[in-house]
């Protein structure tokens, strides 16, 4: 029997476990038959028409490669809906799409939603979950590295407004998140290395330790060694659980998730999704680590530290090409993280010792982004 861990994440009425392993989409059929059992035990027996089944929102490049592999693991003839991988697809446009599937499929609310695939699946399919029928049940299937430790884990789901990132959204939690590390295999070695940027992300503000173990794992790291995988993907489950639990909503503690993403979302959005989120959010964590150092509250060693791992990952430090300083300090203050005007920034004071400042000022972003520019 090959190992698999469970990492529950409790919160008031929706509480619900994270299994993580190889094979672990064996345990959606267990899932899916508790669910089906509690929705017709809350029928009338007049409306006995019982769970009409399952819907899966799959990115078309992990269907293509695994569907029939989760297939494999489900009851027969789900609806599949697909669409487009990337970034774009986190819209507006695409949800109405996928509105007008579900429609056409008769699809009620005793229906259990699967999102298969990144980040951009468990945003996008979650959001489509919170919203159909004013919210139906759906279970996180990830298949990337930044989707396994980060995006599947919290409920936030949503889409993407010209405006800025996720400006649309609502706070939907799963009832089940099913990380099958046999999934992750093929995810190209690029996008690995993005959702490194949000394990290296999760250490330094909650676990030195766990910072650690990365740097002397790195190469087994980077080999996706079945054990180290496991491992990984179970350290920065419980990580981001323990966060949410104690804030659901993002009233405080759970803002400090944000660490590297004021930066990180504002370069992601100026060079128009040519990095990998992750990728943005390294050069995030450094330039935000440079502020921190500048502000006298972090030491330069731990800012060195931190650097050095993101490199031994293969993630940049530095940005790819000239951006207008201007351009970033404006994206900066679009970002929804930004209240009343001033820039809020979670900033670290050694590891695991992150607080939130609210008075950065359009200077001190200047200097340190200009830290980060092209050699
Ligand atoms: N909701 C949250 O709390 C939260 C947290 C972090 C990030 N996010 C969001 O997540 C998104 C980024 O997620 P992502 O990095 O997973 O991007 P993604 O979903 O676009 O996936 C990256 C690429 O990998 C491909 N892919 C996925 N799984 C694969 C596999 N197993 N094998 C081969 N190819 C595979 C996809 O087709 C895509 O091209 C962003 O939109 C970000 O805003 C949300
Ligand atoms: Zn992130």
């Amino acid at each position: 029997m090959r190992p698999l861990r469970t990492i529950p994440v409790a919160l008031p009425g929706r509480s619900y476990d994270i299994v993580v392993g190889q094979g672990a989409r064996d345990a959606l059929a267990g899932l899916l038959a508790v669910r089906r059992f509690e929705a017709q035990s809350a029928q009338t027996p007049s409306a006995a028409v019982a769970a009409s089944g399952v819907v899966i929102v799959a990115d078309e490049r992990v269907a293509e490669i695994h569907l029939a592999t989760l297939l494999s693991a489900l009851p027969p003839s789900p609806l599949v809906l697909r669409f487009p991988s990337g970034e774009a697809s986190k819209s507006l446009s695409t949800v109405a799409r996928l509105y007008d599937e579900l429609a056409a499929a008769r699809t009620d609310r005793d229906a259990v939603l699967i999102t298969f695939g990144g980040g951009v699946a468990g945003d996008l399919g979650g959001f489509v979950a919170a919203t159909w029928m004013r919210g139906i049940a759906y279970i996180q299937a990830p298949t990337t590295l930044e989707a396994a430790i980060d995006a599947s884990i919290g409920g936030k789901t949503g889409v993407n407004h010209a405006a800025a990132k996720n400006l649309i959204g609502a706070f939907h939690q799963p009832i089940g998140v099913i990380i099958d590390t046999d999934f992750l295999h093929t995810l190209p070695a690029r996008d690995f290395a993005a959702g490194l940027a949000e394990s290296v992300k999760h250490a330094a503000i909650r676990d030195a330790s766990f910072l650690e173990w990365q740097r002397t794992q790195a190469g087994q790291i980077l080999d996706r060694a079945d054990d180290v995988l496991l491992e990984l993907i179970a350290r920065n489950c419980e990580i981001k659980a323990r966060v949410v639990e104690q804030d659901e909503r993002e009233a405080g503690l759970r803002a400090i998730l944000n660490y590297g993403h004021t930066i990180g979302h504002a370069l992601e959005h100026l060079l128009e999704y040519e990095l990998r989120h992750g990728e943005c959010v390294s050069l995030g964590i450094v330039a935000e680590n440079e502020l921190a150092v500048r502000r006298g509250l972090l030491d330069r060693a731990v800012a060195g530290q931190l650097a050095g791992l993101l490199v031994r990952f293969g993630l940049p430090t530095r940005l790819p090409c000239a951006l207008r300083i201007e351009d970033v300090i404006d994206r900066c203050r679009a970002d929804k993280k930004t209240r009343g005007g001033m820039l809020n920034f979670v900033l670290l004071r050694g590891l695991a010792d992150p607080i939130r400042v609210a008075d950065v000022s359009p200077a001190e972003i200047h200097a340190v982004l200009s830290t980060i520019a092209p050699r």
